[in-house]
């Protein structure tokens, strides 16, 4: 099949490669052109395990392009999906913007020629794909086309296999034509007996709002219930496990740390309580899921400045981790980016490393950090460390040296890695989160 991906971000470049691997023919557009330049020298501009050798394979072997231009990509494409992006609107309240989508429809309208299914891929509110149709069908009348809804639940770090081994396929469709269309480009998924889910567009479209909703709720109650094992002297971790294998709670998304972040749970949350708004209605639950992951951070901050012994002035502090999970360099609502300012501010000097994210911290961190090679140097002379963000480098540090090295052995566990009994036995003062 001939496919073609407007936008060349995160989800449009990992699903047009994957599409490509599947066998299909894909080209990926987008407006920027030195992106296009240096993905056609094999740079690629995430960070994103394994991505790298899939874009040069299929690149390879003729079947990934690469282009600016909307004039071959769009007349032959069988399927045109948008994943451009759909930040946060600047008003600030919590709306999408949905500037890209729309220019990208009133692009696509101008060059459609025999039947196409246009994908919005990107996360939208209820209703966008129907306004896309809109879009199309005036600037081109003519135009014949059906819109889709087909939303991704890719986890950044490993969005490949979660591409290649789904747990299912969302698709809104409300033609059998477009369906087919759409059976056809998720045939090698379907051959491996994925569930494809065939719903209505704006149940696909709300369908990605409530999943990564309630997977927000879900991190921000073991959270809260983290913070009351705290209060009682019971160990979350132990908890987790005891609720997690009754297979209705399921043991997923249940690991305390310092508050979610991300390019999607902040921002959908805060999409989806604004959609609600508009139909009358309310999610309180999220609304509340929203508040404890902000309160969560905040928890963070005095849960350090607790182990500093009251007080962050003159303190040095090392940081392993900034990004907001592992395997990624992406920076965007990390609880760093909360907590880092907020010990800075009240006199704590930092000493951070990750092992990807450094040159993303550094747009997102006020000035003032230092910056150090690896984990130890951050760890030399310092009154606290904290395990921000959970990278394997991190798993299986040389306890014994990090101790010789620190000036004081505190050890601020925010991801719970280490054994609290081992690592008292190894002399540290430790803390996790929700168990002591
Ligand atoms: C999330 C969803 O998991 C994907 O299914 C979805 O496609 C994606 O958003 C999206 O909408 O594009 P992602 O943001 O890449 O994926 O990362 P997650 O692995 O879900 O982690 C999000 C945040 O939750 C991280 O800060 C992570 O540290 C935190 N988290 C996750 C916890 O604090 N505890 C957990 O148990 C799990």
């Amino acid at each position: 099949m001939k496919i073609t991906m407007i936008g060349t971000g995160y989800v449009g470049l990992v699903t047009g490669t994957c599409f490509a691997e599947f066998g299909h023919h894909v080209t990926c557009i987008d407006k920027i052109e030195d992106k296009i330049s240096r993905l056609k020298e094999g740079k690629i501009p995430i960070y994103e395990p394994g991505l790298d050798t899939l874009v040069a394979k299929n690149v390879g072997e003729g079947r990934l392009k690469f282009t600016t231009s909307l004039d071959d990509a769009i007349p032959e494409a069988e399927a045109v999906f948008i994943a451009v992006g759909t930040p946060s609107s600047r008003r600030g309240d919590g709306y999408a913007d949905l500037t890209y989508i729309y220019a990208a429809a009133k692009e696509i309208a101008h060059y459609l020629q025999d039947y196409t299914i246009i994908v919005d891929k990107s996360t939208v509110p209820v209703g966008t794909a129907r306004q896309v149709a809109r879009i199309i069908s005036e600037e081109n009348p003519k135009a014949d086309f059906d819109v889709a809804s087909n939303p991704e639940f890719l986890r950044e770090g490993a969005a490949i296999s979660d591409f290649m081994r789904p747990d299912r396929v969302v698709i809104g469709v409300e033609s059998e034509r477009s369906e087919q269309v759409l059976r056809e480009v998720y045939k090698p998924l379907f051959l491996r007996d994925t569930p494809i889910v065939s719903t209505s567009i704006e149940t696909a479209e709300l369908t990605k709002y409530a999943a990564n909703a309630f997977l927000a709720v879900k991190i921000s109650f073991i959270n809260e219930i983290a913070a009351v094992c705290e209060a009682i002297g019971a160990d979350v971790s132990a908890l987790a496990k005891g609720i997690g294998m009754d297979g209705r709670i399921g043991n997923k998304f249940l690991h305390p740390g310092p508050g979610y972040g991300g390019s999607c749970f902040p921002k959908d949350t805060l999409a989806l309580m604004r959609i609600v708004q508009e139909h009358g209605e309310s999610v309180r639950i999220v609304e509340a899921a929203v508040e404890v992951n902000a309160a969560q951070k905040a928890r963070m901050v005095k849960k350090i400045r607790d182990m500093l012994g009251g007080s962050e002035v003159g303190k040095t502090v090392a940081v392993l981790g900034l990004t907001f999970k592992p395997e990624t360099d992406d920076m965007r609502e990390a609880p760093a980016a909360t907590i880092l300012p907020a010990l800075l501010e009240k006199g704590a000097r930092i000493k951070a490393h990750d092992p990807k994210g450094m040159e993303e911290a550094k747009k997102y961190l006020p000035d003032g950090i230092e910056y150090v090679e690896n984990g130890y140097q951050a760890c030399d002379g310092a009154d606290a460390v904290i395990l921000m963000t959970e990278w394997n480098q991190y798993r299986a540090l040389d306890l014994e040296k990090i101790k010789k090295i620190m000036k004081e052995p505190v050890f601020i566990d925010l991801r719970n890695v280490y054994d609290p009994a081992t690592m008292k036995k190894l002399g540290f003062r430790y803390t996790g989160v929700g168990r002591k």
